[in-house]
């Protein structure tokens, strides 16, 4: 006798049905429509299958329903038609809005804010200590201020693909005249404190290991980008070492860091680092602020740019703008406008190329490019000397080192406040001397001077 066994079935999609404000107070770069396909595509990567969208432009959101009340009547109306499950605002929802939202909704329905939706996809993405602790602790934040339906709410919250920052463990003892809801907020509040000890720590540990690179004195590359750009293929193309690539928004979530040998054979460090995205929620930008952080230590930047995307040129200015905020503006960069082999017709490459200055076209599925960047990468570490002058004090020796080491001296005095020397560096060491420029050392103190 012989017994069927059953297939086992694929979980259902969550239905969501897609809303998109444009306020025109709050100017955005890229258009509405836009915008909804990134949702549509965030969604998706988060596991929901999208039934429907509508949209409203509105000069301020309404203080209570963020859209106006006879949207939210069609929003109900269609909710009901598509069978949806989660209605997805393409806006930040601030808790009042989505306590309305939700009561006029219904409690079968889930009101989720495109913040909302990227920390989840987060929580689904980070993999290392570091990262996981960074999205429970920006989910927290989000939650406690929005806490509504106490504990049955936010297990369902959680539930829903949130992985384990979602899960936040049992709810703890009330105390006397305390409400469901003030114990689940005393609980998160607890469970805030305790994630921010355990980053500190985990910080604690990088600042020694930033501080080991740094004397190692090994350049570091920072390959930065909008999320999907491709800044993962173009570190397995150069590293061949197999970090996880997938057409999907925010793969990497952690940084990686492996060595390469470029084509002089000088050695580098070349970093992954996640994907910027317009409307980044304000909690990630905090919580992500250490990982960011080491992009602002970083030599040299590849600014990976996805040519075939239609909104390349803004998705590349909402980078831009984030390195501004992290105070990384001034590190040299080199741009690669990437995944040239998709375009329609190849003259497209060099129309690009004009908008960019320091660009270079490549396509780092197929390598095409890839020597030239190479190249430029190399020029930029190696080859791009600038002429300095510096008084630098004894105390800090590793950067009279450094220079010993690194650049082209032409004079040194001793004195006694320390060392002037002048001569050239490459490119990249500069900031690191310009608390130190000076024209002349101070004349009377000096000792000898080689020459
Ligand atoms: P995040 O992790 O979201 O930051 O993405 P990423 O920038 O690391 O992008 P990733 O390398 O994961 O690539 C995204 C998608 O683009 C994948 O499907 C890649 O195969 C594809 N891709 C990357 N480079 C190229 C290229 O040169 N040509 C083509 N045709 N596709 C590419």
């Amino acid at each position: 006798m012989s017994t069927k066994k059953s297939q086992p079935t694929a979980r259902p999609r969550e239905r969501a049905f897609m809303v998109g404000v444009e306020i025109r107070q709050e100017p955005s770069l890229i258009s509405m429509e836009d915008s909804l396909s990134e949702l549509a595509r965030l969604a998706d990567t988060a596991g929901l299958e999208i039934v429907g969208e509508t949209s409203q432009k509105l000069d301020t959101p309404n203080p209570n329903t963020y859209v106006g009340s006879g949207k939210v009547e069609e929003v109900v109306a269609l909710v009901e038609e598509t069978l949806t499950d989660v209605v997805l605002f393409d806006n930040e929802l601030s808790p009042r809005h989505l306590r309305e939202l939700e009561e006029k909704l219904g409690l079968h329905v889930r009101v989720v804010d495109r913040t909302a939706l990227i920390l989840d996809i987060f929580a689904q993405h980070a993999h290392t200590s570091e990262g996981i602790l960074q999205v429970a602790l920006a989910q927290y934040e989000y939650r406690l201020p929005r806490l509504t339906r106490a504990w049955t709410h936010l297990a369902r919250q959680g539930g829903g693909g949130g992985g384990r920052a979602g899960s936040v463990g049992g709810v703890g003892l009330r105390g006397p005249g305390e409400t469901q809801l003030e114990v689940d907020r005393r609980e998160i509040r607890k469970r805030i404190k305790f994630l921010k000890d355990e980053l500190e720590k985990v910080r604690a540990h990088r600042q020694r290991y930033r501080a080991q690179r740094k004397r190692s004195r090994i350049p570091l590359i920072s390959l930065v980008g909008y999320t999907n750009a491709g800044k993962s293929t173009l570190l397995n193309y150069l590293t061949k070492s197999g970090v996880l690539v997938a057409d999907q928004l925010f793969a990497t979530l952690d940084p990686t860091t492996r060595k390469i040998i470029l084509p002089g054979g000088h050695e580098s460090l070349l970093t992954d680092t996640v994907g910027f995205i317009q409307k980044l929620p304000t909690q990630l930008v905090a919580a992500f602020q250490a990982t960011l952080e080491e992009i602002a230590e970083a030599d040299l930047l590849i600014h990976v740019v996805d040519i075939t995307h239609p909104n390349a040129l803004e998705q590349a200015k909402a980078v831009d703008q984030t390195l501004k905020d992290i105070k990384a503006e001034h590190i040299p960069m080199i741009v690669a406008l990437n995944k040239i082999d998709n375009l329609p017709y190849p003259e497209a490459a060099q129309e690009a190329l004009k908008y960019f200055p320091q660009a270079v076209a490549i396509s780092a599925l197929k390598g095409t490019g890839i020597p030239e960047l190479l190249r430029m990468v190399e020029g930029e570490l190696y080859e791009n000397y600038v002429k300095i002058s510096v008084q630098i004090p004894y105390s800090e020796g590793q950067l009279i080192s450094l220079f010993h080491e690194q650049g082209h001296i032409e004079q040194i005095e001793h004195n006694r406040k320390g060392e002037f020397i002048k001569g050239q560096i490459p490119g990249r060491l500069l900031a690191r001397y310009a608390a130190y420029q000076a024209s002349a050392p101070p004349a009377e103190d000096i000792t000898f001077v080689e020459e």
